[in-house]
């Protein structure tokens, strides 16, 4: 007898339509409130069509405010034009690579090994021929140096403007290599002869960042070659990102599964949560998905509260699980230590989940030995401290000074009970709960 599971699992959905546009990676063919940042984008980009070197650009802002999608988006549009013998009129080729430098993109041979590798791979999408000098060659095992003379080859043999997308950019290691490298290729690119005319190609960076500051650790050099368009992205407040959900409620979820007032709701909390719209899809997406699983037509008012403390744990387990190892520790010194009332608690006035930074510095090292790891000096230990600050694992602030001198302050950003299970199977529970007391 065949069975039908697969069937009838998809009949059973009884809230979604369609799936796939809920996923991050989706970008819908409208991007509302991203008109003037699609327009600023394309302007830039449509010097390509008059076969000119588009400006870098830069895009800031936090996550979730559209940054990628609008590049994808102005990406597609061109590769339509440049695609179409009809609207491109020069006849230029232009290529854009897109790669998230925090996927493995994170260094300068990757990206440049990404970039070649795409055009091996995409060729017959920006032109009929074979590019010149990509084909019949693996790349595999080549020196940077090999690359990046290949890069250049590439560029100028084709005329090509290679538009280049760091989605990510602080992500890089190497940051000002890379750029330094891939602006310097402008300079040692020679015009060639294609048809009738002479043409030169070109090589343009789009960078995208949800760090405004990164520059600051470029080398002015560096700098100075970067010079281009900054757009940065506002968060989306309620309103709007109630119009984004809606949206996507129209092409994702089966009519009437999910009311105007839980939409605004959604919209709510995430509107709270930095006008982040990938928070505000993945509440909506929870919250169909909790419905579901109780086999409901209709997403109620609990779900979507359900589905905000799951993500909630859901975002703080992965920020914990992808903490280096010394800051994990240091987080489970802190939420032990939480537990069990603090040391020094008695010798002063602080309620029980402030801690003394002296005493989680021991409780660190207690926690190092336990798992026979050396523990790293004091300043290093700072360090995490101000790091898992960043993160909003916890808070700093310094005492007044008093009987023990002025020191650091520190209150954990959640449950301590929570972070503390986490912290545990994160770090393999590689070591049993008395050894440490
Ligand atoms: N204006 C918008 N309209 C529709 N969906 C949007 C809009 N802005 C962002 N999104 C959606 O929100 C999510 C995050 O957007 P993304 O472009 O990845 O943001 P960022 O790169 O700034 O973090 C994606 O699923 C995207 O489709
Ligand atoms: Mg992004």
């Amino acid at each position: 007898m065949s069975s039908r599971i697969f069937e009838d699992e998809l009949t059973a959905s009884t809230v979604f339509k369609d799936m796939n546009v809920l996923s991050p990676h989706y970008v819908p063919k409208e991007l509302p409130y991203r008109k003037n940042e699609i327009k600023q984008v394309t302007k830039v980009m449509s010097s390509v069509l008059l076969d000119v070197k588009p400006l870098n650009i830069f895009l800031y802002g936090k996550t979730g405010t559209g940054k990628t999608s609008v590049v994808k988006t102005v990406l597609r549009e061109l590769e339509l034009v440049v695609s179409d013998p009809l609207r491109n009129k020069s006849g230029m080729l232009s290529y854009g690579v897109y790669m998230n430098c925090r996927l493995g993109y994170n260094s300068k041979y990757q990206i440049l090994l990404k970039i070649l590798e795409d055009h091996q791979l995409n060729t017959d999408k920006i032109s009929e021929k074979p590019l010149k000098g990509v084909r019949n060659n693996t790349l595999g095992g080549r020196s940077p140096t090999e690359l990046y003379a290949k890069l250049q080859k590439v560029v100028q043999a084709n005329a090509l403007h290679l538009i280049i997308v760091l989605d990510e950019i602080d992500m890089v290691r190497d940051l000002n290599d890379l750029l330094y490298t891939l602006t310097r290729v402008n300079d040692q690119i020679e015009p060639v002869k294609i048809g009738e005319r002479n043409r030169r190609g070109s090589v343009s960076i789009i960078g995208i960042s949800n760090k405004h500051s990164f520059k600051n650790a470029l080398d002015p050099r560096t700098k100075s070659t970067l010079l281009g368009e900054e757009i940065v992205f506002k968060p989306y407040n309620a309103n709007q990102l109630k119009t984004i959900l809606a949206n996507r409620v129209r092409e994702g979820f089966k009519k009437g599964s999910i009311s105007a007032s839980n939409i605004g709701l959604i919209a709510a909390f995430a509107a709270q949560t930095n006008g982040d719209a990938r928070y505000a899809l993945r509440l909506l997406q929870k919250a169909g998905e909790i419905a579901q699983s109780n086999k409901r037509k209709r997403v109620k008012k609990e779900d979507v509260q359900t589905a905000k403390s799951k993500i909630e744990e859901d975002i703080i387990h992965e920020l914990i699980t992808t903490l280096p190892e010394h800051q994990q520790i240091v987080l489970y010194a802190i939420s032990d230590l939480v537990l069990r009332g603090g040391q020094y608690r008695r010798l002063s006035d602080l309620p029980g989940d402030i801690l003394f930074s002296g005493e989680v510095y021991e409780g660190y090292e207690k926690v190092c030995k336990s798992l026979s790891r050396n523990p790293r000096t004091m300043r290093w230990f700072g360090e995490y401290l101000k790091e898992l600050e960043m993160l909003g694992l916890v808070t700093l602030s310094l005492s007044g000074s008093g009987v023990r001198g002025t020191t650091t302050l520190i209150r954990l950003g959640a449950s301590a009970e929570e972070i503390k299970k986490m912290v545990s199977i994160s770090l393999g529970l590689l070591f049993s709960e008395k050894s440490i007391k």
